[in-house]
């Protein structure tokens, strides 16, 4: 009896390669937090995680590229489009479990069950606290000229901004779209430069006076061991743009099971594991990102920002317009 116990704390940790139950993930999430997660879903479940990061493009051509032989089991990325994308292209296979499907709000999941949401995000604009009169309440606001030489947003490649573009597109068409575009470019304090905290911060040195983040990062950054991340939080306000109509654009972070995968009973476990409310309550405190299942409570860093209208109608339309967003930012020189 203490032999088996004591084979089975050692497969736990990973030094044995015995014939231990693996999950092989191809994901693009960046963040630490993930580890912990990945750490206790292998004490729970005895199933050993092994990660590949990259990109979402260099993930799909390499699951594409691997399509005869499997190399992966689950594709995790951070945006609906990209799993959407895998879907269409017959990457990704259905999860088969009603359970699961059921954790959903309407529309957060794919209708196919061949993806289903981990974590969700809001994509917030936040202003200096002291210099801003009239604080854009609107995604449109940003286009708006009062505002030139003074907004901070990243680089067009981010995903985050391609899926922001892509809604933009679905809700009001590509003539909006495109001078909304054109209007932020012209509004900007700087060429697009660092990631989304970057921009926050940017407002504490005063080289701007608005910037866009997704919401998770300014959780993130109440929870810096950096006082200065901590004193840009002071400096600004939150606002959750488009309450009076079509709400906030959200997007989710995600799973699904790649077609074929050798290990896609572990996949659905870990699906299972990761949209548990444990784990949920979890990445809301690890990552500040919003729980995607019903009944989870906000933290209080998350109560401190207000609560808010997500916007959950075009997250299955941002796949097929994100080609178009991105000729958009390229047309317009958005960096
Ligand atoms: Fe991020």
């Amino acid at each position: 009896m203490k032999t088996t116990l004591l084979t089975l704390a050692i497969a736990t940790l990973g030094l044995v390669p015995i014939s231990a139950a693996e999950l092989r993930i191809y994901t693009e999430r960046h963040y630490d937090a993930d580890l912990k997660v990945f750490e206790r879903f292998t004490a729970e479940s005895g199933i050993e995680v092994k990660l590949v990061k990259a990109g979402a493009n260099e993930l799909i051509a390499r699951i594409e590229s691997e399509k005869a032989s499997p190399q992966a089991d689950l594709l995790v990325t951070v945006d609906a489009a990209t799993l959407d994308r895998a879907a269409t292209a017959g990457l990704l296979q259905p999860h088969g479990s009603e359970a699961l499907a059921g954790r959903f709000p309407a529309g957060l999941a794919a209708a196919d069950g061949t993806w289903v949401p981990f974590t969700m995000r809001a994509r917030v604009i936040v202003h200096a606290k002291d210099r801003v009169e009239n604080p854009p309440t609107t995604y449109a606001d940003l286009a708006d000229p009062r505002f030139r030489g003074n907004i901070l947003i990243r680089s067009s490649t981010s995903p985050y901004n391609q899926s922001l573009l892509a809604s933009i597109l679905a809700a009001d068409g590509p003539e909006v779209a495109t001078a909304w575009a054109t209007g932020v470019k012209n509004n900007m304090a700087r060429p697009p430069q660092g990631g989304d905290r970057d921009q926050v911060r940017a407002i504490a040195l005063g080289l701007g006076d608005i910037a866009v983040t997704n919401s998770y990062y300014l959780g993130l950054l109440a929870t810096s061991e950096d006082p200065k991340d901590r004193a840009a939080l002071d400096a600004i306000r939150i606002v959750f743009p488009n309450q009076s109509d079509r709400g906030t654009h959200i997007n989710i972070s995600g799973g699904g099971i790649i077609k074929g995968a050798a290990n896609s009973a572990e996949a659905l476990k870990f699906m299972e594991f990761v949209t548990s409310p444990e784990v949920q309550a979890l990445y809301q405190t690890l990552t500040a990102e919003f729980a995607v299942t019903k009944d989870i409570e906000p933290t209080e860093i998350q109560k401190s920002w207000g609560s808010f209208k997500p916007d959950f109608t075009n997250l299955h339309q941002l796949a097929e317009n994100t080609e178009e967003a991105i000729k958009i930012f390229n047309l317009v020189g958005w960096q």
